[in-house]
């Protein structure tokens, strides 16, 4: 089974093409580090083997490639895609912990959710919860599990949404705090621990963005940003957002997980289990992140075309 293996000082990042992945993947090239990059689709990694990253492509469900895949590297960086079905997750998180004990990997940074303490009833982050608890039971294995905050990136869904209906809606409570992070931090937050290798055993890190914010603030935040101050929120029953989000084509009983999620959320559930500190807070704000990346994709061409 596990067999002794001598690093070749690779870092495996998988979703790479992805928000987190991306942020790892260059954030390690840049410092001259190996990386392989791993995806299914070879076209959306050439951005990396550019910089001098090795393409690998397999699908996050077969165990045989991954442990190929993570055979002699340094550290991974392990998360999940976004949930199709519950089933799904559990089916990419065997594969995932099944390659890491295979391949004897010794460090790994997996990313989380906050409230991954949580076992059932929150939707993908149960899947979560689960993958941690795989991955946990593997002896030999050191593993940070970063709990990441709700992403800002959510709210560039909204998009369409604000140029149509000149609304920003979800099914969250309007005045409900949450903790909100930009996935650029944490990307920086995982890479940084990936080059130090500073964990050992099983931990975990929750990453609760700068601050909490309500729905109701952080449209006024995005509204401001925009420069479209009529800007609103609306909190839209469940079983629209669900039909929504099957509109998105997003499956069915992904859709499903999502209400979930929201419900959990909603009920105060799904929250951190540490308070606010410097340790769990990280730079940018959600001003920041309008600035940056929401603004520009809201006055973008892909949008009003
Ligand atoms: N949204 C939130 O608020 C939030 C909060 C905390 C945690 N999370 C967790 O964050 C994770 C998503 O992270 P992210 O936003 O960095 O990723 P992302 O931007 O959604 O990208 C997903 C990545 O996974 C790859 N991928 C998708 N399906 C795959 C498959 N079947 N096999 C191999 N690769 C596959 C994609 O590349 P290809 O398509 O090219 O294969 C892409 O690189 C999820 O586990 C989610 O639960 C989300």
């Amino acid at each position: 089974m596990v067999s002794p293996v001598v690093s070749n000082g690779v870092y495996v990042i998988l979703g790479a093409s992805g928000n987190t992945g991306s942020i790892i993947a260059n954030s390690l090239l840049s410092k001259g580090e190996k990386v392989r990059v791993m995806g299914r689709d070879p076209g959306r990694l050439q951005r990396f083997v550019g910089k001098g990253a090795e393409a690998f492509t397999a699908d996050m469900s077969d165990a045989a490639a991954l442990t190929n895949a993570f055979s002699g590297a340094r550290a991974a960086y392990l998360m999940l895609p976004p949930a199709k079905s519950r089933k799904n997750q559990e089916r990419e998180s065997d594969a995932i912990a099944k390659a890491v004990k295979e391949s004897g990997l010794l460090y790994a940074v997996h990313l989380s959710s906050y409230g991954a303490q949580v076992p059932e009833g929150t939707g993908p982050v149960a899947g979560l919860h689960s993958s941690e608890q795989k991955l946990n039971a593997i002896s030999g294995l050191n593993v940070l599990h970063l709990r990441a905050a709700y992403f800002m990136e959510n709210s560039l869904a909204a998009i369409g949404m604000i140029h149509w209906m000149g609304l920003l809606g979800n099914a969250l409570l309007p005045d409900l705090k949450l903790p909100m992070i930009a996935t650029r931090d944490v990307g920086n937050y995982a890479a940084q621990r990936l080059l130090h290798l500073d964990f050992s055993g099983k931990q975990t890190r929750e990453l609760l963005g700068e601050r909490d914010l309500s729905m109701t603030e952080a449209t006024a935040v995005i509204a401001r940003g925009i420069g479209h101050p009529d800007l609103r929120y609306e909190q839209f029953p469940y079983d629209q957002v669900q039909q929504v989000l099957t509109q998105m084509g997003i499956p069915p009983k992904g859709a499903a997980l999502y209400i979930e999620m929201y419900k959990a959320i909603n009920a105060g559930v799904l929250v951190p289990l540490e308070p606010r500190s410097p340790e769990n807070t990280t730079p940018t704000s959600l001003e920041n992140f309008v600035q940056d990346v929401f603004a520009a994709a809201y006055h973008g061409p892909a949008i009003s075309a």
